[in-house]
């Protein structure tokens, strides 16, 4: 599966713990070795078909050393099995040297063999991982790239991507999210809006009311988004589903699929929660912020009609807890939630009722 990384400053670090895995590995062949001396011995000798047993070591160390780990173990293993190993232990008779030596020598040829055969597996390996990797990093620069584009498509909103990704990936993290699924929330996140590119300038950064057409068009901005992650890769399909969903409503009031419930992908669930919450305590061109607090109360009375009712008090611990990052200190006066009451027709900004749509009373 291809991965697109997250960026440094958004990772918690990760400490190496534990032994290497070479000597774990070193141990084991150690301990196989044994375990087949004394299964030999218990079998009857040398002259037990237990012996070849000892191929299997001799195998472990050519996956994990490659050839001269292989051959050393093949030695090992063939002098245990050597000249202080009865070739039957019940009448104590001995083994010649040639029933050893050759005995060893054919472990010997087999590590060798096996060990080269590790060895060009594993470079075929590193080759196909090294162009994953290229891959992996070329699709990050992309989703970077198209990130970079929004932003400075969309000047007023300058850094509400990147705080809505951050904040979206605290809450995975809060939900247990695994690594690969965490990546996928912080580029779901960070592109959310990616399709605003295609929504008319003039509409984008009109500070006025908009007329319903606009509002259209606006609305469009999360299957544009979608659509245009599709188009680059089928690998962003699981991208686009969650871009396409931002705007769902736990409700189906939502736009554009009217998607309700557990049916809104749980990453746009998500996005949903952060990106109201970051839109509102953001300053606008056509409104100042709202504070914190209220901002989320709004998102507690939002929470199971316009929000997923289990998310939203994970992600007010999160901000109880002083996790959540915040927009700057805001150019416009602060005004307060009542002044955009979702009641109010008459102050409740054109933007937040477009990108934010509330079922009519
Ligand atoms: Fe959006
Ligand atoms: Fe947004």
């Amino acid at each position: 599966m291809i991965r697109w990384a997250v960026p440094r400053a958004h990772r918690a670090d990760t400490k190496r713990t534990g032994l290497s895995l070479r000597w774990l590995g070193a141990l084991a062949v150690t301990a196989l070795v044994a375990l087949v001396a004394t299964v030999v011995i218990a079998a009857g000798g040398a002259g037990s078909a237990y012996s070849q047993l000892m191929y299997f070591p001799i195998l472990l160390a050519a996956w994990l050393f490659t050839a001269p780990g292989a051959v050393i173990v093949a030695l090992v293993g063939g002098l245990t099995l050597g000249p202080l190993m009865p070739l039957n232990t019940a009448t104590g008779e001995l083994q010649t040297a040639a029933q050893w030596l050759s005995r060893m020598a054919f472990f010997a040829v087999f590590g060798a063999l096996a060990g080269q055969a590790s060895r060009m597996f594993n470079r075929r390996l590193m080759a196909v991982e090294s162009k994953a990797d290229r891959l992996s990093e070329m699709y990050t620069r992309v989703l970077s790239s198209l990130a970079l584009t929004v932003e400075v498509r969309d000047e007023p909103t300058k850094g509400h991507c990147e705080r809505v990704a951050h904040n979206s990936l605290l809450l995975g993290t809060e939900l247990g999210f695994s690594e690969s699924q965490l990546e996928l929330l912080y580029w779901s996140a960070l592109l959310h809006d990616l399709g605003k590119i295609a929504v008319p300038e003039r509409i984008l950064l009109k500070p006025g009311t908009l007329t319903a057409e606009e509002y259209s068009q606006i609305k469009r901005h999360p299957g544009y988004g979608a659509e245009l992650l599709e188009s680059i890769s089928p690998d962003f399909a699981p991208l686009a589903e969650a871009v396409r969903a931002h705007h769902e409503r736990w409700d189906g009031a939502g736009y554009p699929l009217g998607l309700s419930g557990d049916r809104i992908p749980l990453l746009s669930r998500i996005i949903a929660i952060v990106d109201v919450f970051e839109a509102l305590t953001s300053a606008r061109p056509y409104r100042g912020p709202i504070p914190a607090e209220q901002a989320m109360a709004y998102l507690s009375e939002g929470a199971g009609s316009q929000f997923d009712p289990q998310l939203v008090p994970l992600f007010e611990q999160l901000y109880q807890a002083g996790k959540l990052r915040l927009a700057g200190v805001p150019a416009a006066p602060a005004v307060s939630l009542s002044d955009v009451s979702l009641s109010d027709d008459r102050a409740l900004t054109e933007r937040d009722r477009a990108l934010y749509p509330v079922k009519a009373n």
